[in-house]
């Protein structure tokens, strides 16, 4: 028999004369004199009960003992709230139990912090107590709403022909950019397993297996630096597709995530379809490949119009290969020199030289030490050139493209932020498409895969990878929201030429290819059809449906920020038996 009749959360009007039995915790307790007054919480919601020593002294009595978070079951009858004493906040609110019977199924201490508010409370504290985080309502809340997301995506996906399959833990080093988390095998000595960073060949080799559309929602695990939307272990929405290009599998992606939003949040999708930027043109608009597009302040390069100009400290970044860009903040012209010092300070963070501004007053009027330098007509083009109106206020970073281009966006991002601008109710989602097939390795000397070494690149930039692989694209794929990288994927290779030569550009020989993917090379001469697929951030995308500020408030056991889990304090030591049963000596 269940501890209850019915859930704290479903009394109404309707069940007004019934008895019930109802079983949670201690929300709230008021001790009106010859009246207690219990709110009980459970995970659907909370309910007034009501003791009073003429309907029942004994558990009049018991009551007077009850602290909060104790955990309780409650026998009475559901009755109308006395008029006035309705409360319209609560889903409950007409309605309240009139105790009969108390039990007390468990004390509890005094928690470290509050549940019965939304406090803020150090995360150290919430971490290192988070089944006393997980009651707290905004926690249930977004537990609860990443349920319905995951759940929502398996019926949508199911419905399309995907399966669910599920794919090793335990596997072998699958390249994804960051450092892999090894498992020392104790049966073959000196030999790791290594935990996935993602699916990625699994999948691969389920398209050859014939499956053709397969999904899973995946546990992944990078060893890198933590941000707050990074964790060593993450979720992915994994998909794979045989016999598509680029656009079905983004088609899926976008009709998925539409729905998804449409049908289980509040927040406003702002484009309708996703808009669909080169990566070229969202760093020229914005500064960086994951641009927020739920406000506008682009960057706009003048670099043309400066180039060989007196303004020396343009001139020079230019001749030396530089970039001059700007965004023009309107109304700026009022900053005080103070707001534009702090600004000038946040460029420099991101390695900027500095900033240089120009102001129009009102009346039109230019301040700006690009007044004594530059002669009218450059000024005049210039403004014309940002649209700049009396007003507004001109900010402009001079420097090699990659800095100039990350320090203006992020300056965009802090202006934003300021003028209120990035408004989390309201999702802007984009794909950017297009990406360079690779980037050159500085510190090593050759060249990285942009996404990852099996993304096809373009068939008519093909050629390009033997005479000049900085100019070939990739049939790579990323969605972004916000600012955030959503998902990320790509239409594969599916031959085994083109993936060792991939190989062989991304510095590896064909024997170290062998040891590392000798696998998928041999299946790749089986009848490999043409595939691609995509994997969403399950937690990214819970946390802007929940309109939360990182991925921690939508796990339910996530690692801090170095990593740690502060409930349980892993990582932590392991027993000389047991390292010596793995073959391990520690060098610490
Ligand atoms: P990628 O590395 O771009 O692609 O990852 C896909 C998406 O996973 C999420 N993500 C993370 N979320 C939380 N913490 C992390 N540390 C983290 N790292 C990535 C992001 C990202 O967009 N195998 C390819 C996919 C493919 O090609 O199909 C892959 O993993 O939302």
């Amino acid at each position: 028999m269940p501890l209850k009749s019915h859930t704290c959360g479903e009394l109404r009007p309707s069940h007004i004369g019934q008895t019930v039995t109802l079983a949670g915790w201690v929300h709230r307790r008021r001790d009106h004199g010859r009246l207690i007054f219990i709110d009980l919480r459970d995970r659907w919601g909370l309910a007034q009960v009501v003791f009073s020593p003429d309907t029942s002294p004994e558990a009049y009595a018991a009551a007077t003992e009850l602290r909060l978070e104790y955990v309780i079951q409650v026998k009475g009858i559901v009755v109308r709230r006395p008029q006035g004493m309705e409360n319209p906040d609560l889903p409950t609110g007409e309605v309240e139990v009139t105790a009969q019977q108390l039990t007390v199924l468990n004390t509890a201490k005094t928690p470290p912090f509050y549940i019965n508010e939304d406090a803020l409370v150090d995360e150290t504290l919430r971490l290192r107590y988070r089944y006393l985080d997980l009651r707290r309502q905004r926690m249930q809340r977004n537990i609860i709403l990443r349920h319905r997301v995951v759940k929502f995506i398996r019926e949508f996906l199911c419905d399309e022909g995907f399966i669910e399959i599920e794919t090793p833990i335990l596997f072998k080093s699958t390249p994804e950019g960051a450092r892999d988390y090894l498992v020392p095998s104790r049966l073959h000595p000196g030999n790791f397993y290594a935990l996935p960073q993602s699916p990625q060949q699994l999948k691969q080799l389920l398209m050859v297996a014939g499956f053709e559309r397969y999904f899973q929602i995946a546990r992944c695990f990078r060893d890198e630096d933590q941000r707050g939307d990074r964790q060593p272990e993450f979720t992915q929405l994994d998909m794979e597709m045989s016999f598509v290009d680029r656009d079905d599998v983004m088609d899926v992606v976008e009709r998925l995530y539409t729905a998804v939003i449409e049908q289980l949040s509040d927040r406003q999708l702002l484009f309708k379809p996703f808009p669909r930027l080169s990566y070229a043109e969202a760093m020229r608009r914005f500064g960086t490949d994951s641009p927020d597009m739920r406000f506008g302040m682009e960057l706009v390069e003048i670099t043309d119009l400066v180039a060989g100009s007196a303004f020396r400290v343009f001139a020079d970044v230019v001749a030396a290969g530089g970039i001059v860009k700007g965004l023009r903040l309107p109304g700026g012209a009022s900053y005080s020199r103070k707001q534009v010092d702090e600004l000038t300070e946040l460029v420099r963070t991101f390695g900027a030289q500095g900033l240089i501004s120009m102001a129009l007053d009102d009346r039109g009027e230019v301040r700006s030490p690009l007044v004594k330098a530059l002669d009218q007509e450059c000024l005049h083009a210039i403004i014309q050139r940002m649209e700049a109106a009396p007003g507004d206020l001109l900010l402009f970073v001079a420097d090699r493209p990659a800095v100039a281009n990350e320090a203006l966006a992020r300056l965009r991002l802090a202006l934003g932020d300021r003028l209120g601008l990035r408004d989390n109710k309201v999702l802007a989602l984009c794909w950017v498409i297009d990406f360079p097939f690779l980037v050159w390795n500085e510190q090593e000397g050759r060249w990285d895969p942009s996404h990852h070494p099996f993304t096809a690149p373009m068939d008519e930039d093909l050629p390009l990878l033997d005479s000049d692989p900085g100019k070939a694209r990739g049939k790579q794929y990323d969605l972004v929201c916000n600012g955030y990288e959503i998902a990320g994927g790509s239409i594969r290779i599916h031959r085994r030429e083109v993936q060792e030569k991939v190989f062989q550009l991304i510095g590896l020989s064909l024997e170290q290819a062998k040891a590392q993917f000798g696998h998928l090379l041999e299946a790749f001469e089986y009848g490999t059809p043409p595939h691609g697929g995509i994997a969403p951030g399950i937690d990214r995308f819970v946390m802007l449906l929940a309109g939360e500020p990182n991925i921690r408030e939508v796990i339910a056991f996530p690692k801090s920020q170095s990593a740690m889990d502060l409930m349980a304090g892993a990582p932590s030591p392991v027993s000389p038996e047991q390292l010596k049963e793995l073959h391990l000596r520690l060098d610490l």
